[in-house]
Protein backbone atom coordinates (compact mmCIF):
# COMPACT_ATOMS: atom_id res chain seq x y z
CA UNK A 1 0.00 0.00 0.00
CA UNK A 2 1.05 3.49 -0.56
CA UNK A 3 0.62 5.98 1.99
CA UNK A 4 -0.43 9.06 0.90
CA UNK A 5 -0.19 12.26 3.18
CA UNK A 6 -2.81 14.75 4.12
CA UNK A 7 -1.49 18.22 4.36
CA UNK A 8 -4.28 20.26 5.26
CA UNK A 9 -4.09 23.84 4.48
CA UNK A 10 -7.28 25.49 6.18
CA UNK A 11 -5.46 27.37 8.28
CA UNK A 12 -3.04 28.84 5.79
CA UNK A 13 -4.49 28.90 2.06
CA UNK A 14 -8.14 28.63 3.80
CA UNK A 15 -7.80 31.62 5.85
CA UNK A 16 -6.40 33.94 4.01
CA UNK A 17 -8.99 34.35 1.63
CA UNK A 18 -11.15 36.94 1.76
CA UNK A 19 -13.95 36.53 4.72
CA UNK A 20 -12.40 33.64 6.45
CA UNK A 21 -9.80 34.79 8.65
CA UNK A 22 -9.61 33.44 11.71
CA UNK A 23 -8.65 34.87 15.44
CA UNK A 24 -6.10 32.59 17.62
CA UNK A 25 -8.74 30.44 19.47
CA UNK A 26 -10.90 29.62 16.15
CA UNK A 27 -7.55 28.59 14.82
CA UNK A 28 -6.70 26.46 17.61
CA UNK A 29 -9.83 24.72 17.65
CA UNK A 30 -9.81 23.95 13.90
CA UNK A 31 -6.37 22.46 14.49
CA UNK A 32 -7.69 20.26 17.46
CA UNK A 33 -10.06 18.81 14.76
CA UNK A 34 -7.61 18.92 12.01
CA UNK A 35 -5.20 16.55 15.00
CA UNK A 36 -9.03 14.46 15.63
CA UNK A 37 -9.04 14.04 11.90
CA UNK A 38 -5.45 12.50 11.76
CA UNK A 39 -4.22 14.55 8.90
CA UNK A 40 -0.46 14.38 8.49
CA UNK A 41 0.69 17.97 8.44
CA UNK A 42 -1.08 20.92 9.42
CA UNK A 43 0.18 24.40 7.66
CA UNK A 44 -0.73 26.67 10.49
CA UNK A 45 -0.04 29.85 8.64
CA UNK A 46 2.67 31.64 6.83
CA UNK A 47 5.05 32.87 10.16
CA UNK A 48 6.27 36.14 8.61
CA UNK A 49 3.84 37.35 7.57
CA UNK A 50 2.12 39.32 10.85
CA UNK A 51 2.80 38.84 14.36
CA UNK A 52 -0.70 37.43 14.92
CA UNK A 53 0.34 34.77 11.83
CA UNK A 54 3.57 33.76 13.46
CA UNK A 55 1.87 33.94 17.25
CA UNK A 56 -1.12 31.38 15.76
CA UNK A 57 1.70 29.01 13.60
CA UNK A 58 3.69 29.12 17.45
CA UNK A 59 0.99 28.27 19.71
CA UNK A 60 -0.42 25.30 17.32
CA UNK A 61 3.26 24.33 16.89
CA UNK A 62 3.45 23.59 21.22
CA UNK A 63 -0.21 22.42 20.75
CA UNK A 64 -0.72 19.85 18.38
CA UNK A 65 1.21 16.54 19.18
CA UNK A 66 0.05 13.69 16.66
CA UNK A 67 0.65 15.90 13.04
CA UNK A 68 3.66 17.73 11.56
CA UNK A 69 3.08 21.97 12.08
CA UNK A 70 4.14 23.54 8.68
CA UNK A 71 5.20 27.55 8.40
CA UNK A 72 5.00 29.04 4.89
CA UNK A 73 8.30 31.02 3.97
CA UNK A 74 9.24 32.55 0.77
CA UNK A 75 12.66 31.50 -0.72
CA UNK A 76 14.68 34.33 1.43
CA UNK A 77 16.20 33.76 4.62
CA UNK A 78 14.28 35.93 6.30
CA UNK A 79 11.11 34.17 6.05
CA UNK A 80 12.38 30.66 6.58
CA UNK A 81 14.50 31.82 9.73
CA UNK A 82 10.83 33.13 11.10
CA UNK A 83 9.19 29.92 9.78
CA UNK A 84 11.56 27.74 11.85
CA UNK A 85 11.71 30.02 14.98
CA UNK A 86 7.48 29.27 15.05
CA UNK A 87 7.62 25.47 14.37
CA UNK A 88 11.14 24.56 15.89
CA UNK A 89 8.74 23.50 19.19
CA UNK A 90 6.37 21.50 17.20
CA UNK A 91 6.65 17.51 17.84
CA UNK A 92 7.59 17.43 13.95
CA UNK A 93 7.95 20.82 12.44
CA UNK A 94 8.51 21.65 8.74
CA UNK A 95 9.81 24.43 6.43
CA UNK A 96 7.77 24.94 3.68
CA UNK A 97 9.49 27.14 1.19
CA UNK A 98 8.09 28.44 -2.38
CA UNK A 99 9.35 30.01 -5.70
CA UNK A 100 7.19 30.78 -8.71
CA UNK A 101 8.79 28.71 -11.56
CA UNK A 102 6.39 29.79 -14.66
CA UNK A 103 7.56 32.59 -17.16
CA UNK A 104 4.64 34.56 -16.18
CA UNK A 105 5.80 34.72 -12.48
CA UNK A 106 9.52 34.69 -12.71
CA UNK A 107 9.25 37.69 -15.02
CA UNK A 108 6.43 40.27 -13.98
CA UNK A 109 6.30 38.73 -9.97
CA UNK A 110 9.73 37.85 -9.17
CA UNK A 111 11.47 39.83 -12.07
CA UNK A 112 14.27 37.21 -11.59
CA UNK A 113 15.36 35.04 -14.99
CA UNK A 114 15.37 31.19 -14.66
CA UNK A 115 18.88 31.05 -13.89
CA UNK A 116 18.31 33.17 -10.97
CA UNK A 117 15.50 30.96 -9.72
CA UNK A 118 17.42 27.42 -10.20
CA UNK A 119 19.68 29.31 -8.37
CA UNK A 120 17.62 30.63 -5.34
CA UNK A 121 15.92 27.30 -4.92
CA UNK A 122 19.30 25.63 -4.09
CA UNK A 123 20.53 28.18 -1.82
CA UNK A 124 17.66 28.29 0.51
CA UNK A 125 16.24 24.87 0.47
CA UNK A 126 20.26 24.09 1.80
CA UNK A 127 19.22 27.00 4.55
CA UNK A 128 16.39 25.57 5.60
CA UNK A 129 17.91 22.14 5.62
CA UNK A 130 20.08 23.56 8.09
CA UNK A 131 16.94 23.51 10.48
CA UNK A 132 15.24 20.56 10.10
CA UNK A 133 14.95 17.42 7.77
CA UNK A 134 11.20 17.94 7.19
CA UNK A 135 11.38 20.34 4.59
CA UNK A 136 9.40 21.07 1.54
CA UNK A 137 9.91 22.70 -1.29
CA UNK A 138 6.75 23.76 -3.59
CA UNK A 139 7.11 25.51 -7.19
CA UNK A 140 4.51 28.03 -7.48
CA UNK A 141 2.78 27.40 -10.41
CA UNK A 142 4.10 24.62 -11.82
CA UNK A 143 1.31 23.25 -13.68
CA UNK A 144 1.71 26.96 -16.23
CA UNK A 145 6.23 25.90 -16.11
CA UNK A 146 7.98 25.04 -19.07
CA UNK A 147 9.00 20.99 -18.08
CA UNK A 148 11.80 21.04 -18.74
CA UNK A 149 13.00 23.95 -16.22
CA UNK A 150 10.76 22.74 -13.61
CA UNK A 151 12.54 19.15 -13.94
CA UNK A 152 15.81 21.19 -13.38
CA UNK A 153 14.29 23.14 -10.42
CA UNK A 154 12.63 20.01 -8.83
CA UNK A 155 16.30 18.40 -9.02
CA UNK A 156 17.98 20.71 -8.00
CA UNK A 157 15.49 21.28 -4.82
CA UNK A 158 16.18 17.43 -3.87
CA UNK A 159 19.66 17.24 -4.21
CA UNK A 160 19.75 19.86 -1.34
CA UNK A 161 17.67 18.49 1.16
CA UNK A 162 13.80 18.64 0.19
CA UNK A 163 12.27 15.69 1.26
CA UNK A 164 8.60 16.75 0.00
CA UNK A 165 8.50 18.50 -3.46
CA UNK A 166 4.94 19.98 -4.47
CA UNK A 167 3.56 21.06 -7.45
CA UNK A 168 0.76 23.67 -7.43
CA UNK A 169 -1.54 24.31 -10.05
CA UNK A 170 -1.40 27.52 -8.31
CA UNK A 171 -4.61 28.84 -10.25
CA UNK A 172 -6.81 25.96 -10.95
CA UNK A 173 -5.89 25.61 -14.66
CA UNK A 174 -4.61 21.78 -15.13
CA UNK A 175 -7.04 19.10 -16.00
CA UNK A 176 -6.79 15.51 -14.39
CA UNK A 177 -4.93 14.24 -17.83
CA UNK A 178 -1.94 17.22 -17.34
CA UNK A 179 -1.60 16.24 -13.77
CA UNK A 180 -1.62 12.77 -13.75
CA UNK A 181 1.34 13.16 -16.27
CA UNK A 182 2.94 15.55 -14.63
CA UNK A 183 3.68 13.89 -11.62
CA UNK A 184 4.90 10.75 -13.80
CA UNK A 185 6.87 12.90 -15.62
CA UNK A 186 8.90 13.80 -11.61
CA UNK A 187 8.66 10.50 -10.96
CA UNK A 188 10.43 9.13 -13.75
CA UNK A 189 13.24 12.37 -14.11
CA UNK A 190 14.32 13.83 -10.93
CA UNK A 191 16.96 11.72 -9.24
CA UNK A 192 16.19 9.76 -5.78
CA UNK A 193 12.75 10.02 -6.66
CA UNK A 194 11.41 6.90 -4.57
CA UNK A 195 13.33 9.51 -1.66
CA UNK A 196 10.46 12.12 -2.36
CA UNK A 197 7.18 12.59 -1.13
CA UNK A 198 5.19 14.55 -4.74
CA UNK A 199 2.27 16.57 -3.40
CA UNK A 200 -0.71 18.07 -5.10
CA UNK A 201 -1.81 20.87 -4.25
CA UNK A 202 -4.68 21.99 -6.23
CA UNK A 203 -7.37 25.43 -7.22
CA UNK A 204 -10.62 24.99 -7.59
CA UNK A 205 -11.34 27.61 -10.15
CA UNK A 206 -12.44 25.21 -12.84
CA UNK A 207 -13.98 22.80 -10.24
CA UNK A 208 -11.05 19.95 -11.38
CA UNK A 209 -9.24 20.41 -7.75
CA UNK A 210 -10.59 17.41 -6.64
CA UNK A 211 -10.07 15.23 -9.77
CA UNK A 212 -6.65 16.95 -10.51
CA UNK A 213 -6.04 15.86 -7.16
CA UNK A 214 -6.72 12.19 -7.52
CA UNK A 215 -5.42 12.46 -11.13
CA UNK A 216 -1.84 13.25 -9.36
CA UNK A 217 -2.37 10.38 -6.58
CA UNK A 218 -2.90 7.81 -9.94
CA UNK A 219 0.33 9.23 -11.35
CA UNK A 220 2.78 8.68 -7.81
CA UNK A 221 1.93 11.39 -5.62
CA UNK A 222 2.18 10.59 -1.92
CA UNK A 223 0.74 13.79 -0.79
CA UNK A 224 -2.44 15.91 -1.44
CA UNK A 225 -3.05 18.99 0.00
CA UNK A 226 -6.27 20.45 0.72
CA UNK A 227 -8.52 22.45 3.19
CA UNK A 228 -11.68 21.63 5.73
CA UNK A 229 -14.96 22.56 2.81
CA UNK A 230 -12.68 23.27 -0.13
CA UNK A 231 -11.56 27.34 1.73
CA UNK A 232 -9.16 28.85 -0.27
CA UNK A 233 -7.72 31.61 -2.80
CA UNK A 234 -10.56 32.49 -5.09
CA UNK A 235 -12.85 29.37 -5.86
CA UNK A 236 -10.60 27.54 -3.16
CA UNK A 237 -8.61 24.63 -2.89
CA UNK A 238 -9.49 20.58 -3.25
CA UNK A 239 -11.97 19.92 -0.31
CA UNK A 240 -10.11 17.53 2.03
CA UNK A 241 -14.04 15.75 2.84
CA UNK A 242 -14.42 14.86 -0.73
CA UNK A 243 -11.36 13.88 -2.21
CA UNK A 244 -10.76 11.81 1.31
CA UNK A 245 -14.13 10.00 0.32
CA UNK A 246 -13.51 9.63 -3.21
CA UNK A 247 -10.52 7.41 -2.54
CA UNK A 248 -12.73 5.67 0.31
CA UNK A 249 -15.52 5.15 -1.86
CA UNK A 250 -13.56 3.76 -4.81
CA UNK A 251 -11.00 1.06 -3.39
CA UNK A 252 -11.33 -0.40 -6.66
CA UNK A 253 -9.57 2.79 -8.60
CA UNK A 254 -7.25 3.64 -5.43
CA UNK A 255 -6.42 0.01 -4.49
CA UNK A 256 -2.66 0.65 -3.83
CA UNK A 257 -3.13 3.49 -1.53
CA UNK A 258 -4.39 4.34 1.81
CA UNK A 259 -4.25 7.29 4.42
CA UNK A 260 -4.56 7.95 7.92
CA UNK A 261 -7.85 9.74 8.26
CA UNK A 262 -10.54 9.09 10.60
CA UNK A 263 -13.51 9.83 8.00
CA UNK A 264 -16.00 9.66 11.37
CA UNK A 265 -14.50 13.25 11.99
CA UNK A 266 -15.14 14.86 8.84
CA UNK A 267 -18.30 16.05 9.47
CA UNK A 268 -17.67 17.89 12.76
CA UNK A 269 -14.77 19.56 11.32
CA UNK A 270 -16.83 20.68 8.80
CA UNK A 271 -19.08 21.96 11.00
CA UNK A 272 -16.05 23.76 13.09
CA UNK A 273 -14.76 25.34 10.07
CA UNK A 274 -18.32 26.73 8.45
CA UNK A 275 -19.29 27.98 11.78
CA UNK A 276 -16.07 29.50 12.90
CA UNK A 277 -16.30 31.34 9.02
CA UNK A 278 -20.06 32.60 9.62
CA UNK A 279 -21.46 30.21 6.63
CA UNK A 280 -23.38 26.91 5.83
CA UNK A 281 -22.81 24.72 3.36
CA UNK A 282 -24.21 24.80 -0.06
CA UNK A 283 -27.37 22.53 0.34
CA UNK A 284 -25.97 19.92 -2.18
CA UNK A 285 -22.18 20.22 -1.00
CA UNK A 286 -21.20 17.10 -1.55
CA UNK A 287 -20.35 14.86 1.58
CA UNK A 288 -21.32 17.85 4.20
CA UNK A 289 -24.31 19.59 2.42
CA UNK A 290 -27.89 19.38 4.13
CA UNK A 291 -28.90 17.05 0.50
CA UNK A 292 -26.07 15.46 0.16
CA UNK A 293 -27.88 11.80 1.81
CA UNK A 294 -31.27 13.10 1.40
CA UNK A 295 -33.42 11.43 -1.27
CA UNK A 296 -36.76 13.24 -1.98
CA UNK A 297 -38.54 11.93 -5.15
CA UNK A 298 -40.74 8.58 -5.00
CA UNK A 299 -38.47 6.90 -7.15
CA UNK A 300 -35.16 7.15 -5.42
CA UNK A 301 -36.77 6.86 -2.16
CA UNK A 302 -38.35 3.44 -3.07
CA UNK A 303 -35.44 2.01 -4.24
CA UNK A 304 -33.35 3.42 -0.73
CA UNK A 305 -35.96 1.70 0.79
CA UNK A 306 -35.54 -1.75 -1.30
CA UNK A 307 -32.16 -1.62 -0.91
CA UNK A 308 -29.75 1.37 -0.07
CA UNK A 309 -27.03 1.22 -2.27
CA UNK A 310 -29.69 1.71 -5.41
CA UNK A 311 -28.77 5.31 -4.46
CA UNK A 312 -26.22 5.74 -1.67
CA UNK A 313 -22.73 5.20 -2.49
CA UNK A 314 -21.41 6.17 0.76
CA UNK A 315 -23.70 6.34 3.99
CA UNK A 316 -23.99 9.64 6.66
CA UNK A 317 -22.12 7.50 9.37
CA UNK A 318 -18.99 7.30 7.42
CA UNK A 319 -18.51 11.04 7.66
CA UNK A 320 -19.57 11.37 11.39
CA UNK A 321 -23.17 12.25 10.81
CA UNK A 322 -25.39 10.55 13.15
CA UNK A 323 -29.39 11.25 13.52
CA UNK A 324 -31.54 8.41 15.36
CA UNK A 325 -34.46 11.40 15.40
CA UNK A 326 -34.77 11.79 19.52
CA UNK A 327 -35.69 14.59 20.99
CA UNK A 328 -34.89 16.22 24.16
CA UNK A 329 -37.10 18.23 26.27
CA UNK A 330 -37.68 20.75 29.70
CA UNK A 331 -37.50 17.39 31.45
CA UNK A 332 -34.37 15.85 30.04
CA UNK A 333 -31.70 16.31 32.53
CA UNK A 334 -27.62 17.74 32.24
CA UNK A 335 -26.73 13.61 31.95
CA UNK A 336 -29.25 12.68 29.35
CA UNK A 337 -28.06 16.03 26.70
CA UNK A 338 -24.60 14.74 27.53
CA UNK A 339 -25.45 11.50 26.45
CA UNK A 340 -27.13 12.93 23.32
CA UNK A 341 -23.90 15.57 22.75
CA UNK A 342 -21.68 12.94 22.67
CA UNK A 343 -23.38 10.35 20.54
CA UNK A 344 -23.42 13.55 18.27
CA UNK A 345 -20.06 12.85 18.10
CA UNK A 346 -18.81 15.88 20.17
CA UNK A 347 -16.52 16.07 23.42
CA UNK A 348 -16.63 18.97 25.58
CA UNK A 349 -15.20 20.71 28.28
CA UNK A 350 -16.80 20.47 31.74
CA UNK A 351 -17.15 24.14 31.21
CA UNK A 352 -18.45 23.70 27.46
CA UNK A 353 -21.65 21.22 28.41
CA UNK A 354 -22.54 23.19 31.49
CA UNK A 355 -22.83 26.70 29.11
CA UNK A 356 -24.54 24.48 26.17
CA UNK A 357 -26.98 23.02 29.24
CA UNK A 358 -27.78 26.34 29.97
CA UNK A 359 -28.48 27.15 26.94
CA UNK A 360 -30.63 24.43 26.30
CA UNK A 361 -32.85 24.65 29.36
CA UNK A 362 -33.12 28.51 27.85
CA UNK A 363 -34.19 27.50 24.49
CA UNK A 364 -36.61 24.43 26.58
CA UNK A 365 -38.48 27.19 27.84
CA UNK A 366 -39.82 28.82 24.76
CA UNK A 367 -39.88 25.51 22.41
CA UNK A 368 -41.21 22.30 23.77
CA UNK A 369 -38.61 19.88 22.54
CA UNK A 370 -35.30 19.68 20.65
CA UNK A 371 -33.59 17.14 17.54
CA UNK A 372 -30.41 16.81 16.64
CA UNK A 373 -30.28 20.05 14.54
CA UNK A 374 -30.84 22.29 17.24
CA UNK A 375 -28.59 20.19 20.10
CA UNK A 376 -25.76 20.72 17.33
CA UNK A 377 -26.65 24.20 17.31
CA UNK A 378 -26.57 24.94 19.99
CA UNK A 379 -22.89 23.33 20.47
CA UNK A 380 -21.84 25.40 17.73
CA UNK A 381 -22.58 28.49 19.24
CA UNK A 382 -20.90 27.09 22.89
CA UNK A 383 -17.75 25.71 22.11
CA UNK A 384 -14.57 26.92 22.30
CA UNK A 385 -14.49 28.29 18.76
CA UNK A 386 -16.62 30.56 18.57
CA UNK A 387 -15.73 32.27 21.46
CA UNK A 388 -19.02 33.84 22.60
CA UNK A 389 -19.53 35.89 25.79
CA UNK A 390 -16.68 37.46 26.64
CA UNK A 391 -16.54 38.49 30.19
CA UNK A 392 -15.28 41.77 29.63
CA UNK A 393 -17.47 42.78 26.66
CA UNK A 394 -21.53 44.13 26.48
CA UNK A 395 -24.27 41.48 26.80
CA UNK A 396 -28.21 41.68 26.20
CA UNK A 397 -30.07 42.72 29.48
CA UNK A 398 -33.21 43.17 27.60
CA UNK A 399 -34.70 45.03 24.28
CA UNK A 400 -37.77 45.93 23.34
CA UNK A 401 -39.22 46.10 19.82
CA UNK A 402 -42.21 48.06 18.01
CA UNK A 403 -42.88 47.71 14.07
CA UNK A 404 -45.85 47.08 11.84
CA UNK A 405 -46.13 47.82 8.03
CA UNK A 406 -47.17 51.40 8.54
CA UNK A 407 -44.60 52.89 11.07
CA UNK A 408 -41.41 53.24 11.50
CA UNK A 409 -39.74 50.52 14.22
CA UNK A 410 -38.46 51.65 17.14
CA UNK A 411 -36.45 49.29 19.28
CA UNK A 412 -34.66 49.93 23.24
CA UNK A 413 -31.73 48.12 23.83
CA UNK A 414 -30.53 47.75 27.30
CA UNK A 415 -26.83 46.06 27.54
CA UNK A 416 -24.96 45.57 30.72
CA UNK A 417 -21.24 45.98 30.57
CA UNK A 418 -19.15 45.51 34.22
CA UNK A 419 -22.51 45.41 36.41
CA UNK A 420 -23.44 49.04 34.55
CA UNK A 421 -26.71 49.00 32.50
CA UNK A 422 -26.76 50.95 29.23
CA UNK A 423 -30.41 51.77 27.41
CA UNK A 424 -30.83 53.24 24.49
CA UNK A 425 -33.41 53.82 21.36
CA UNK A 426 -33.49 54.56 18.35
CA UNK A 427 -35.78 54.20 15.33
CA UNK A 428 -34.78 51.84 12.04
CA UNK A 429 -35.57 50.81 8.81
CA UNK A 430 -37.65 47.22 10.31
CA UNK A 431 -36.53 45.81 13.56
CA UNK A 432 -33.48 44.40 13.33
CA UNK A 433 -32.05 47.80 11.89
CA UNK A 434 -33.30 49.45 14.70
CA UNK A 435 -31.86 47.06 17.36
CA UNK A 436 -28.76 47.46 15.94
CA UNK A 437 -28.55 51.36 15.97
CA UNK A 438 -29.75 51.23 19.53
CA UNK A 439 -26.65 49.14 20.38
CA UNK A 440 -24.25 51.34 18.04
CA UNK A 441 -25.49 54.52 20.47
CA UNK A 442 -24.41 52.67 23.46
CA UNK A 443 -21.43 50.42 22.40
CA UNK A 444 -20.04 52.60 19.49
CA UNK A 445 -18.54 49.96 17.37
CA UNK A 446 -15.46 50.85 15.52
CA UNK A 447 -15.21 51.61 12.10
CA UNK A 448 -16.10 48.67 10.45
CA UNK A 449 -17.71 46.88 7.12
CA UNK A 450 -21.47 45.23 7.69
CA UNK A 451 -20.51 42.45 5.28
CA UNK A 452 -23.21 39.26 6.27
CA UNK A 453 -26.53 38.54 7.59
CA UNK A 454 -27.70 35.43 7.76
CA UNK A 455 -31.11 34.02 9.19
CA UNK A 456 -31.53 29.64 9.29
CA UNK A 457 -33.51 27.60 10.69
CA UNK A 458 -31.79 24.88 12.73
CA UNK A 459 -34.64 22.29 11.57
CA UNK A 460 -38.85 21.90 10.66
CA UNK A 461 -41.54 23.44 11.97
CA UNK A 462 -42.86 27.03 12.73
CA UNK A 463 -41.25 26.96 16.26
CA UNK A 464 -38.04 26.52 14.66
CA UNK A 465 -35.02 28.42 16.45
CA UNK A 466 -33.05 31.06 14.43
CA UNK A 467 -29.81 30.63 13.88
CA UNK A 468 -28.17 34.12 13.08
CA UNK A 469 -24.90 35.30 11.56
CA UNK A 470 -23.20 38.25 11.08
CA UNK A 471 -19.90 39.24 9.58
CA UNK A 472 -18.03 42.24 10.00
CA UNK A 473 -14.65 43.40 9.06
CA UNK A 474 -12.70 46.05 10.93
CA UNK A 475 -8.79 46.95 9.99
CA UNK A 476 -8.93 43.86 7.70
CA UNK A 477 -10.13 41.95 10.31
CA UNK A 478 -13.56 39.68 9.98
CA UNK A 479 -15.65 39.68 12.88
CA UNK A 480 -18.58 36.62 13.42
CA UNK A 481 -20.82 36.78 15.61
CA UNK A 482 -23.66 34.17 16.42
CA UNK A 483 -26.94 34.03 18.05
CA UNK A 484 -29.61 31.15 18.66
CA UNK A 485 -33.00 32.11 19.34
CA UNK A 486 -36.45 31.05 18.78
CA UNK A 487 -36.90 35.05 18.96
CA UNK A 488 -34.45 36.31 15.36
CA UNK A 489 -34.89 40.14 16.95
CA UNK A 490 -33.29 38.29 19.97
CA UNK A 491 -30.85 35.95 17.89
CA UNK A 492 -30.34 38.70 15.58
CA UNK A 493 -29.22 40.97 18.31
CA UNK A 494 -27.23 38.85 20.79
CA UNK A 495 -24.92 37.48 16.99
CA UNK A 496 -24.31 41.69 16.94
CA UNK A 497 -23.08 42.47 20.44
CA UNK A 498 -20.99 39.19 20.00
CA UNK A 499 -19.18 40.50 16.65
CA UNK A 500 -18.95 43.75 18.24
CA UNK A 501 -17.30 42.54 21.28
CA UNK A 502 -14.25 40.37 19.49
CA UNK A 503 -13.51 43.86 17.39
CA UNK A 504 -13.67 45.99 20.61
CA UNK A 505 -11.73 43.27 22.18
CA UNK A 506 -9.25 43.06 19.46
CA UNK A 507 -9.11 46.85 19.19
CA UNK A 508 -7.60 46.97 22.56
CA UNK A 509 -11.17 48.92 23.73
CA UNK A 510 -11.22 46.33 26.92
CA UNK A 511 -8.28 47.26 27.91
CA UNK A 512 -9.09 50.16 29.28
CA UNK A 513 -7.91 49.47 32.84
CA UNK A 514 -4.30 49.09 31.41
O1 LIG B 1 -1.30 27.91 -4.73
C1 LIG B 1 -0.09 27.94 -4.49
O2 LIG B 1 0.77 27.94 -5.37
C2 LIG B 1 0.32 28.02 -3.09
C3 LIG B 1 1.77 27.82 -2.81
C4 LIG B 1 2.30 28.90 -1.95
C5 LIG B 1 2.01 26.46 -2.23
O3 LIG B 1 -0.51 28.15 -2.21
ZN1 LIG C 1 -2.55 27.64 -2.98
Amino acid sequence: MRQIKIFDTTLRDGEQSPGCSMNLKEKIEVAKRLEELRVDVIEAGFAISSPGDFESVNTIAKTVKDCSVASLARASEKDIDTAWEAVKVAADPRIHLFIATSPLHMEYKLKMTPAEVLERTAAMVKYAARYCLNIEFSAEDATRSDIDFLTQVVNVAVKNGARTINLPDTVGYTTPQEMRALIEHMVKNVENADQVDFSVHCHNDLGMAVSNSLAGVLGGATQIECTINGLGERAGNTSLEEVIMAMHTRPDIFSDVETRIDTTKIYRASKTVYNIIGQNPPINKPIVGKNAFAHESGIHQHGVMAHKQTYEILTPEAVGITSNNLVLGKHSGKHAFEERVNDLGYELSETELLKCFEEFKVLCDKKKTLNDADIEAIVMHNTAADDNDDEDGYKLDWFAVHTSNFTTSTSTVCLIKDGQKFEAVSLGDGPVDAAFKAIDIIAQPIEHTFDLYTINSTSEGKDTLGDVSIKMTADNRTYVGKGLSTDIIEASITAYIRAINKMHKDAGKFKKEA
